[in-house]
This record gives structure tokens, sequence and C-alpha cells, in this order.
């Protein structure tokens, strides 16, 4: 009788449980309105997962032709996009200083520096080592620049936003969404249902053909949008492939240790009986 009592207890509380975070799945999934969120596979999820180093690549080249004239990527310097794991690593220069490729894309920036001789503040072409410049010279001028919205910085927004790449990716794509009517819109805002709260102080920045990529992939939208999401996935985890190789020996390890410790003990207890 007890054990009845506390298996319907037990029943009861499931369902309240299943029931509550049903409701809270439904309050959140609902949050995108008429837009139904894409949920991409991404070939750097899962523990073997890496980056897809030929997306990241088209993704910098979206990066840098269309969202780097608001957004910075601040935590990067140009020589991290040729280290190992990085989207332009090259074996033939283990130091991304003397990868031509980075040095091409550092020098394609102007940053603003200061003359050792003079002390005069001046301007110059960037070199590998450099940090990725900030593209206003501080806030009020990039809200100026954006209808009162702040660009955020970029170097890890998949790391910073719940949803991650999909986030971003779906962020891309949802400005097609119809308004709906009873939504208004202020001046410098745009309907996106993607975003918090549905008004975005960003233009859609992506539309077909916008860039014309240097490996002939065709430049759709969704192609773009999944490029420089992989590329800014890469840009805020930078040491994941190191780190699940590093976890894939540990395993590995653990996993001889275990046979090795396996045999020790039925050799050193061959003679005794159980
Ligand atoms: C013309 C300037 C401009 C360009 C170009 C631009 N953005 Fe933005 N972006 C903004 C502004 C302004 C905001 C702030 C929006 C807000 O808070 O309402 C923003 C916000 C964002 C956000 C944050 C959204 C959130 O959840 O808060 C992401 C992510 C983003 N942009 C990605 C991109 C990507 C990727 C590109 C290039 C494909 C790009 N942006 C191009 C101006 C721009």
């Amino acid at each position: 009788m007890a054990i009845k009592m506390k298996t319907a207890i037990l029943a009861a509380t499931a369902t309240v449980v299943a029931a509550i975070s049903g409701i809270a799945y439904a309050a959140g999934g609902g949050g995108t309105g008429d837009y139904k969120m894409v949920h991409k596979h991404w070939h750097f999820n899962g523990a073997f997962g890496t980056y897809d180093k030929a997306a990241a690549q088209r993704g910098y080249q979206v990066y840098r032709e269309v969202c780097s004239s608001c957004h910075q990527l601040k935590h990067l310097s140009f020589r991290h996009l040729g280290d190992k794991g990085a989207p332009f690593y090259n074996e033939k220069y283990p130091n991304p200083n003397d990868n031509p490729l980075v040095k091409n894309f550092a020098a394609d920036w102007t940053i603003e520096d200061i003359d050792g001789d003079t002390g005069d503040v001046i301007e110059r072409t960037a070199v590998p080592a450099d940090k990725f410049p900030p593209i206003y010279p501080n806030e009020a001028a990039a809200r100026a620049g954006n209808g009162g919205g702040l660009p955020p910085d970029l170097s890890v927004i998949v790391a910073a936003r719940n949803g991650g790449a999909d986030y971003l990716y779906n962020l891309m794509l949802a400005y097609d969404t119809p308004k709906p009517d009873d939504v208004e819109l202020t001046p410098g805002l745009y309907y996106n249902p993607v975003m918090d709260g549905h008004k975005i102080s960003m233009a859609a920045p992506l539309s077909e053909g916008l860039v014309e990529y240097a490996d002939g992939t065709e430049a759709t939208v969704e192609q773009m949008a999944a490029d420089v999401t992989e590329f800014l996935a890469w840009s805020a985890d930078p040491k994941m492939e190191q780190r699940k190789s590093t976890g894939l020996m540990t395993m590995l390890y653990l996993l001889i240790l275990a046979i090795l410790l396996w045999f020790s003990y039925k050799r050193v207890w061959r003679n005794v009986e159980h």
C-alpha cells in the first residue's frame, strides 16, 4: 500500500514537472512569432566536430566585406586567422606572421598608431600582430552612425547569445518574415522575429549575391549566413578542435589504463580462491 502511494506521488510529481517545463518550453519556443527557427547541422557540433575551414574562409570574406563596416572583432588579432585550427592555417607557415594570406588580410586594414619619434597620431597599414581595430572612434559615434543602435563586438557573439550558432544564422534569415500589423516600428528599427522584442536597429545586412565568393560558391543569403556563422563560431572558440582532440586522447589513455588494470588484477588474484 505504502509503496503504491509513493509511486502515485512520484508519478504525479513527474507529470507536474513535465507540464511546467512544457509550458516554459512553449513560452520560449513561441518567442519567434511566425518565424520557424531552422536548426542547421553544424560541422563543429558533437564530440568529434571540427570547423568547416572552407565555410569559415568564406565567412571571413562576408565579415570583411559586409559586417566589418559596423562590427569589430576586438578579441582577435590578424595572426589568429592563421593559427593552428584557424580558417587560414597553412602548415607551410606554422608561424602565422609569415602566412602570406594573413599578411594580406592585415594589410587590408588601416590602424591608428603613435609615431615613435614625434609622438604624433599616425595611420599605418596593419600587420599580422595587430588586433582588429575599432570601427568607430567611440560609442557615441557608433550610435550616431546606426540610428541610436550599438553594433556589438562580434568576436564572441556566438558564445554570448542563447542558441549560439543557430541564433546568429536565424537572425540573418528572419528579416524576410512579414511584419504583423500590430507591431509598430519607429524609424531606424526593423522587424526581426528572432531578436529579443522582435525589433532591431540593424537593417538586414545580407541580400542575394552581395559578395562574390573567391571559391565560386553561389552567394545566397542562406549560404552567407551559414558561412559567417561558421567563421564567428570559430572566433568565439578558436581552441575547440585542440580541446576535443585532447579530450579524445585522454579517453583513449583511460581506456588503455582500464584494460591493463583489469589484466593485472586477474593476474595478481589468479591463485586465490574467491
Ligand atoms: C550598417 C551597420 C551594420 C552592419 C553592416 C551589420 N550590422 Fe549587425 N548590428 C548593427 C547594429 C546597429 C546592431 C544593434 C542592433 C540592436 O541592438 O537593435 C547590430 C546587431 C547585431 C547582432 C546582435 C543581435 C542581438 O542579439 O543583440 C548580431 C549578431 C549582428 N549584428 C551580426 C551582424 C553580422 C553577422 C553582420 C554581417 C553579415 C552584420 N551584423 C552587419 C549594425 C550593423
